[in-house]
């Protein structure tokens, strides 16, 4: 897919005073074309230096494991990756959009829709994603609408808490794994959590036998991310994160919980504060149900 951005021209100022930098700036960069293609792998580390630029944790390995799940689009101008996008689609009619990145130096010209743009205009599936402060009025002019809030919780674990009742996953537990997490999610999961399997681990909760719950735990970023936590309420919930952080104390842990899980006291006490509440924003119909606690990530939901 390529396709060339030559109406940011049409966006420059006629008022414009050339004395101003700002929009000297702005005139400046207007007058580059972009140029939207297929994210490829050979884009990883340019996208990961975009990210890290804005402050974000991805290594390049965070990144490269979106790929197999995504559909993505960079914007280039001269050689040099000025904005990403990703769609990562999940079963026949949801997908979440992440990585939404433009360079300081390109906002506000238009770039962030069209990556958006390139993503949606071809799709009729339903979006949910999590917004960031300056993301958040791009998606509202786009159609989508906030559904609720996380809590993004991290910190240097200071010790783990005391919850027993959780146990390591069997290979015999995956399949009610993914219906567990296909079903609080909206959409097809399967291809996730054997990556999950492959790569991070699995602790479950059981009932008579039978898998009532689970929880993930993966390597991302400074440190260890935990999610998803699908749990039968709090109790259970506690039990798979306390397994997953019984080993980590001193190392850097992440949980992007949902804000309505309410286990912010008891993970703030061990170390994992509270920093941020983004918010979940959708686009079209979309039903889960209410045992999902933990996302995956924001990215990918
Ligand atoms: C979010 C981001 C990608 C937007 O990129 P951008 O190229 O500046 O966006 P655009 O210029 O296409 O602006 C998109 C729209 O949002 C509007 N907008 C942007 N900031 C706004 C604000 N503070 N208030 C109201 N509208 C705003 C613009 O006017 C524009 O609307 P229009 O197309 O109708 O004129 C960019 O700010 C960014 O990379 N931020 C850091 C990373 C991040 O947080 N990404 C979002 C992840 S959820």
């Amino acid at each position: 897919m390529i396709v060339f951005i030559k109406n940011l021209k049409s966006r420059l100022d006629p008022d414009a005073d050339s004395t101003q930098p700002k929009r000297d700036a702005r005139k400046k960069n207007i007058m580059i074309d972009f140029e939207l293609t297929q994210f490829q792998e050979d884009h990883l580390p340019s996208a990961t230096a975009l990210s890290t630029a804005v402050g974000w944790s991805h290594r390049q390995t965070d990144w490269a494991m979106l790929l197999p799940f995504s559909t993505g689009v960079v914007a280039q101008r001269n050689g040099d990756v000025s904005g990403t996008a990703l769609r990562s689609d999940f079963g026949d009619d949801l997908s979440t959009i992440n990585m939404v990145i433009v360079s300081p130096d390109t906002r506000g010209q238009g770039l962030g829709r069209k990556l958006m743009a390139a993503l949606l205009d071809t799709t009729d599936r339903n979006i949910r994603l999590v917004a960031t402060r300056s993301g958040r009025p791009l998606y509202e002019k786009l159609g989508f609408h906030e559904v609720g809030r996380l809590a993004q919780h991290q910190g240097v674990l200071t010790a783990a808490p005391e919850f027993i009742g959780a146990q390591a996953a069997q290979l015999a537990d995956l399949a009610k794994i993914q219906e567990l997490e296909s079903q609080s999610f909206g959409g097809d999961r399967s291809a996730l959590i054997d990556w999950l399997a492959d790569n991070g681990q699995l602790a479950v909760m059981r009932s008579g036998g039978e898998v009532t719950g689970f929880a993930g735990c993966r390597r991302f970023g400074q440190g260890h991310v935990i999610g998803p936590v699908v749990a039968k309420g709090t109790q259970d919930a506690k039990a798979l994160i306390a397994h997953h952080l019984r080993g980590l104390e001193g190392e850097f842990v992440r949980l992007d919980m949902m804000r309505n899980a309410d286990l912010t006291p008891w993970l703030v006490e061990v170390g994992l504060f509270m920093t941020d509440q983004p918010p979940v924003m959708e686009r079209g119909t979309i039903s889960t149900t209410a045992d999902r606690l933990a996302v995956f990530s924001q990215g990918l939901g």
